[in-house]
Order: C-alpha cells, then structure tokens, then sequence
C-alpha cells in the first residue's frame, strides 16, 4: 500500500471512538491508537511486551485465549461495558473494543420496564379472579356490593396505568409536538382542583391557589394540565391529614416559576433523585394503599422538559414537600 495512504489510515484509526490493538505472536505491542491507550492508560507502548504495559488479566487471557476464527466477549473497563473482538490476522492478533454501555443500559432499562408493567398488571389481574370466584358463589348482596367494588378499584387501577403509560410513550418518543399558546394559569389550577376535589375533601385538604388571576404562561394547555394535575395529586396524596396545598407563581429574567407546595409527609433525602425515575415509589406498601402508578413524577419531568424547562424537588420528611417547575416565559 502506498505510503500516504497508510498514513491516512492510522490518522483515521486515531481518530475512531473505538479501541484497537495490534499484538504480535510473541505478545509484544505493534500498535495501539489513541483511544485504546487513553482506556487502558498507556503511553507508548510499540515494541512492549502486552503484559509489561496492561496490567488486566482479563485482557491478557483475552489476548492468550486459543481463537479459531473470531472471539467475541463483553467486558468491564473503569466501569463501563466493552465488547471486545479478537481476530488472527498475518499471525499478529487484534483486538477490537466498542463501548456498548449506553446499548447495555438501554436493555436493562427495557427489561426493568418489561417487568414492571407486568407486574403492575398482574397484581391487579389477580384481585379481579378473587373477585369472581367470590361473586359466582356468594349470595348475599352485601357482600357482592364490597366485592364489585373492589374489582372497580382495580379496573380504575389498571386504567390510569394504561393512560400513564401511552402518555410517557409519547413523550418519550417526542411524537406529539407542543402547541404553546398563551393561558391564564389561575385557571387551569382551579381546573385541576375541580377535577381533584373530592380526593382533597375526603382527606380534608386544603387548596389553596395564590396564582394573580392575570399571570400568564405560554404552554402546551392540555401538557400542562397533565403536569399540573400529577403534582397537585401528589400534594393531596402524600399530605396529612387535614393538610394544605399551595400554589403560588412568579416571573423573573425570562423564566416563570410554579411552586406546588404541601404540608405532607415528605421524601427521605436519599429518595429525592429517583423518584422522578419510571416506577420509583418511596414507600411501596404506603404508596399502594394510596394508589398510584409510580409514572406520575416521569411525565411531570417529559413535559417540563417538552417545554424547555425543568422541575425540581426541595422536601422535608414530616414537614413537607415543594415541587418547582421553571418554564420559559416565552
Ligand atoms: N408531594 C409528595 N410528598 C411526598 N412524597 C411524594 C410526593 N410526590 C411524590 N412523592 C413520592 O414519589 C413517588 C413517585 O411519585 P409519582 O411518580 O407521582 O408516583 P405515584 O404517585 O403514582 O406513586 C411517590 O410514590 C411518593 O413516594
Ligand atoms: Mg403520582
């Protein structure tokens, strides 16, 4: 091959986000590019037996292993996940690496999803069969009535999730444009409290909205409900008994703010950077009893982000807990 030629090529090897390593049959270096040196932290190691310069075992039974056409293997480095691809060449072996730990990161995140939809639903499932088998053999009405009324929580269980789960997959997907137009927010808010008054006044919680009836924002109106709607359920949710729930806005350099804040149990710190994870409940049996999806807090996030904003959480276990969206003002 002509000479400029090859020097192109192993410019070009230097310039891949992908490791390569040239050994001879005496396990000696020939070469490395640049970004096989930075992960296993060498300097010029051409001319260097393998096992002077690399101090993994486990990439050096890589390099020892009895290969017949191709070896292929998944492995750590500082961490992340490698696959790693060994080949005979003219006698000399080389070796490959590919960073696939977002790829790994994605499949254990579908598999968790996976799981946990099912088991969502098969919880549920199950009741309803209880349910049934009851009723086909019960006679007295009453009994039937509390029975028919548990097979109702749960339908209406398995409904939200449904709905939870197809309005994430939108978001996620990006396939539903935001249609911003300019809304009062006074409005939406006692919206939001009609629509959940009546889990409010069965815990005697107070709503309280301090939004000026003038303050504007500029939003997706039917997104924002959504939003509005988790957070506000949330406050009356996880609040105590007799609790308050208040809703207050401002503006400032660009930005508008909306607060939702209750006077609830609170979140342990260590919780506060998960639960705005898909299926993350603090309490598992405590938040069962109150119903929910674990979805709520990850819809919030999608939404605030479809806007071009963000949400934050500031809580005290005992206390209370404050919800702060942060969208453009325009
Ligand atoms: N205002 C709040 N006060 C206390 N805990 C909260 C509050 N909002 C959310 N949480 C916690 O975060 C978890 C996730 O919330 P969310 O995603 O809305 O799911 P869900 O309400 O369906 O459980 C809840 O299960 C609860 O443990
Ligand atoms: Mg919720």
């Amino acid at each position: 091959m002509e000479e400029s030629l090859k020097n192109t090529l192993i410019r070009f090897l230097d310039y891949l986000k992908e490791g390569l390593i040239v050994i001879d049959k005496n396990k000696n270096i020939r070469y490395m590019n640049d970004y096989a040196k930075k992960l296993l932290n060498v300097e010029n190691p051409e001319g260097k037996l393998f096992s002077e310069v690399v101090k993994d075992n486990y990439l050096y039974s890589l390099i020892s292993a009895d290969i017949k056409k191709e070896l292929k293997e998944e492995i750590a480095i500082d961490g992340d996940i490698f696959l790693a691809t060994v080949l005979n060449i003219n006698g000399n072996r080389v070796i490959h690496f590919q960073d696939i730990t977002p790829f790994e990161l994605y499949k254990q995140a579908k598999k968790d999803f996976v799981s946990n939809v099912s088991h969502e639903l098969k919880t549920p499932i199950t009741v309803l069969k209880g349910v049934v088998e009851t009723v086909e053999q019960e006679e007295d009405p009453a009994v039937i009535k509390t029975f028919l009324q548990k097979a109702k929580n749960r339908i209406k269980q398995m409904d939200s999730l449904i709905d939870d789960l197809l309005i994430l997959a939108k978001l996620e997907a990006k396939e539903e444009k935001i249609q911003k137009k300019k809304v009062r927010l006074k409005g939406l808010i006692n919206q939001v409290f009609e629509d959940l008054h009546h889990i409010a006044s069965e815990k005697g919680v107070k709503l309280i909205n301090e939004v000026s009836p003038g303050f504007t924002v500029y939003v997706d109106e039917k997104k924002f409900l959504i939003l509005l709607k988790n957070l506000i359920e949330n406050a009356i949710k996880y609040n105590r008994q007799n609790g308050t729930v208040k809703i207050n806005a401002s503006k400032k350099d660009g930005k508008v703010e909306i607060s939702v804040e209750d006077t609830g149990i609170g979140i342990p710190k260590e919780a506060l950077p998960l639960i705005f994870e898909r299926f993350y409940r603090v309490d598992k049996s405590r938040s069962r009893s109150v119903g929910g999806t674990g979805l709520g807090l990850s819809i919030v996030k999608h939404i605030a982000e479809a806007h071009k904003g963000k949400v934050e959480v500031d809580s005290k276990v005992g206390k209370g807990s404050k919800f702060t969206v942060e969208i453009p003002s325009d």
